[in-house]
């Protein structure tokens, strides 16, 4: 709703349509400080056609408005503030939601623009671990706010299936591995070969060789190293997508580090035309000292390439493949350093989308306190720690409401939700620590906390199917529905917010304070009383509950409605 309008048509008519709408609208401001109203009208503007002292115009126009449009109307000095009475905005905002649906707060900001996401990216053979969580869940996420913003996010699963650790998987599984094992239970054995690798290469240095030589065959096209990466890469893959599937997380594509092999060339050709490339030690290098960074290594003194030499080469190809206006990277914050090096480099090159990249880092995850890594064998899997949520959520619902129906159904949605938002309510930089039981309390900053509100608002719904719901907030200006109905207003900014600062949380914490601003109001008014209101109440419990479902839906995170 155009409330300058409204101010208009109001000054308008005081004024006796002495100065035209258009003319009145155009002035009109928006006060900086709430004491000064909501919007604010600048009387001076018509001394001169109404050959009167701006203050005396100011106190003519407050005398004369007649509208319930305004809680009140004051002058003050020249100006004329209004204050927009809260029935106007209620019944605007609500109808706003309402007509709009999950729509409400969709922009065309992005105006269609493409933006690539580089997210997740796990390494292949070994497990998906709670660190990859946060660049899926934050990715993925970003992605569906760059959409609500107008922009076409493509999803890139970068999948580190590339390097020298392939050449010691190669190795160790040629000297130790079955086969058997690994169809069974592919990424656990091959984890157990890639550990034993590392603890028996110290005493047997000669292993490092052997591996590199597998590497070097791999590179080289070796059917039988070709054979292996590949059998290995699948079976990961496949495990990788159980839990992507249990997140509900779909990408794209999947262009590996692997899938920019036969583009390395170019990359280093395109360097040295440019002469980017210099020799240092042996080893060629791009100099960044002009933007006070170490040298990028681009080719080892042996000629093989590294990860950033594939990075060079998948930005280029994104900038080719769809022109996007900006690249993200979901990854880790330990990584910071290593973008600015890789921007730096594409700039140097001219890369078109060099000045969109973007990292986006986030901070460490621990899971009860220790901390994740591969090699030493202290892992917690991602898998495991969904599915000890899931069961956690099961046994809630059990005992909360034994009637339930598709109780795993909502068990799911619950265990997984908690999961993903206690991931996503963090500011991306904040390293967490996760406690699985705490996440899925359905009281405090929790997943369960704003989905058990949305359950509570269907739930009311359910009860008031028959009675018809009235969008004409006028009556809902108790100080808690007002408090909800400034929420609900302030969602569209809250959404261009998040994609600004590609942050989630902003979505996150905004649901958080809704589901408590509902749970008061829950709490105080007798929401189903019959009375002339209540037609009203229900249009805000709906309201409500279409932007709870759609900030959840922003975070990637189901909401039943009924648990
Ligand atoms: N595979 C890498 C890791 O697990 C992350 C890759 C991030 N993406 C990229 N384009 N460098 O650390």
């Amino acid at each position: 709703m155009d409330y300058k309008k409204i101010v208009a048509d109001a000054v308008f008519k005081a004024i006796d349509g002495q100065v035209a709408t258009e003319d009145i609208y155009s002035k009109i401001e928006k006060p900086k400080i709430a004491k000064n109203g909501d919007l604010s009208f600048p009387a001076f503007i018509l001394a001169k056609e109404m050959h009167k002292a701006p203050q005396m115009i100011a106190q003519d126009i407050v005398a004369n408005i007649a509208s319930d449009d305004f809680e009140k109307v004051e002058a003050a000095g020249p100006y004329v503030n209004f204050f927009l009475s809260k029935g106007v905005v209620s019944s605007d905002v609500i109808k706003d939601v309402l007509t709009k649906k999950e729509h409400f707060g969709d922009n065309h900001n992005g105006d269609d623009q493409v933006v690539t996401i580089d997210m997740s990216s796990p390494n292949i053979a070994k497990p998906m671990s709670m660190g990859h969580l946060r660049s899926t869940v934050i990715g993925n996420s970003i992605a569906k706010i760059l959409t609500k913003n107008g922009y076409k996010p493509v999803k890139d699963n970068h999948l580190g299936d590339w390097g020298t650790q392939f050449g010691k998987l190669i190795t160790a599984y040629l000297k130790w591995g079955n086969e058997d094992d690994v169809r069974r239970d592919p990424i656990h054995y091959l984890v157990q070969y890639y550990i034993r690798f590392h603890k028996e290469d110290i005493e047997h240095p000669e292993y490092d060789d052997e591996a590199r030589v597998w590497f070097k065959k791999l590179e080289d096209g070796d059917p039988e190293a070709v054979k292996l990466w590949k059998w290995f890469r699948d079976v990961s893959l496949e495990a990788f997508n159980q839990t992507y599937k249990k997140l509900g997380v779909e990408f794209d594509t999947y262009n590996g580090e692997s899938f920019y092999n036969d583009k390395l060339q170019d990359v280093v050709d395109t360097l040295k035309k440019d002469n980017l490339l210099e020799i240092s030690q042996g080893a060629s290098v791009v100099d960044l000292s002009d933007e006070n960074l170490n040298p990028a290594l681009i080719l080892k003194t042996d000629g093989a390439s590294l990860y950033v030499t594939r990075d060079i080469a998948t930005a280029i190809y994104r900038d080719k493949t769809y022109h996007p206006v900006m690249n993200l990277y979901a990854v880790g914050s330990e990584q910071t350093y290593y973008f600015k090096q890789l921007k730096a480099v594409l700039k140097k090159m001219g890369l078109k989308s060099a000045s969109g990249l973007h990292h986006i880092p986030f901070g460490l995850i621990t899971v009860n306190g220790k901390k994740l890594s591969t090699r030493h064998g202290n892992i917690i899997l991602l898998n495991e720690v969904l599915d000890e949520s899931v069961k956690i959520a099961k046994q809630q619902i059990v005992e909360k409401n034994p009637t339930l129906a598709d109780k795993d159904k909502v068990a799911n949605e619950v265990g997984v939700g908690a999961i993903i938002f206690g991931d996503l309510k963090n500011s991306r930089i904040d390293s967490i620590d996760f406690n699985v039981q705490e996440q899925l309390k359905f009281e405090g900053e929790t997943g369960p906390y704003v989905q058990y509100a949305n359950a509570r608002s269907q739930s009311i719904l359910r009860k008031a199917q028959d009675i018809e719901i009235k969008a004409d907030g006028n009556s809902l200006s108790d100080e808690d529905s007002w408090e909800i109905i400034k929420l609900l207003q302030s969602f569209p900014d809250v959404v261009k917010r998040a994609n600004e600062e590609f942050e989630p949380s902003v979505i996150a914490k905004y649901s958080l304070k809704l589901a408590k601003s509902f749970n008061k109001y829950y709490a105080h008014t007798r929401i189903l009383s019959e009375d002339n209101e209540l037609g009203a109440r229900l249009a805000l419990v709906q309201s409500i509950s279409i932007v709870l479902t759609e900030s959840l839906r922003l975070l990637g995170v189901k909401a039943p409605k009924e648990m």
